[in-house]
């Protein structure tokens, strides 16, 4: 038992375990830094080799023929693949954005009605594209429709016409075609 007084000492192998696992505790600290380090410029390194790039399709596609499209019919040929609608009347062609203007969501033809009819919030656009009940704010956006060098029809979906910006008369919104032409 120890007296009253007395210098506290500890027993001379505790001290030193006390010692080394400070020393240790360092050591692993300035380890686990060195390998934190190179685990990070590994990574970035790797991701040098391997850039994020994105890798969107083509915008542009060939839509076949004139002649396989009726008057007075819309196509949902590309509403899957390309999300667009090819429309054609007595004048000529147009292709429509097959997304509502409302929230996004894609509409439906309704060939019977002859009218676009979303189901998320029940919009309702013309054979056109204007919108006529529902939420939806403004007519579906129409994309270019021009003839390819090979006679087909090409869709370019980067380009948009808005109809409530006037560009529904830009030249690509209506492709004049009558039948029997070039
Ligand atoms: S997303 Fe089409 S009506 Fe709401």
């Amino acid at each position: 038992m120890e007296e009253a007084g007395e210098p506290h000492l500890e027993p001379a192998g505790q001290t030193g375990d006390h010692l080394w696992s400070r020393r240790s505790l360092l050591a692993l600290t300035g380890w686990g830094a060195v390998f934190g380090g190179l685990a990070v410029a590994l990574a970035a390194f790797v991701r040098f080799l391997f850039p994020r790039v994105l890798f969107e399709p083509p915008s542009t596609f060939k839509a076949g023929f004139p002649a396989e499209y009726r008057v007075g019919t819309v196509s949902e040929r590309f509403k899957e693949r390309e999300q667009v609608w090819i429309a054609r009347n007595e004048e000529g062609f147009y292709a429509l954005l097959a997304v509502c203007t409302h929230l996004g969501c894609t509409p439906r033809w309704q060939a019977s009605d002859a009218r676009f009819r979303c189901p998320c919030h029940g919009s309702g656009f013309h054979r056109d594209g204007s919108n006529f009940e529902g939420p939806a704010p403004r007519p579906l956006e129409r994309v270019r429709i021009s003839l390819a060098d090979d006679g087909q029809l090409l869709v370019d979906r980067a380009r948009r016409y808005r109809h409530e910006l006037g560009e529904w008369g830009e030249e690509g919104a209506f492709l004049p075609y009558r039948e029997g032409q070039g």
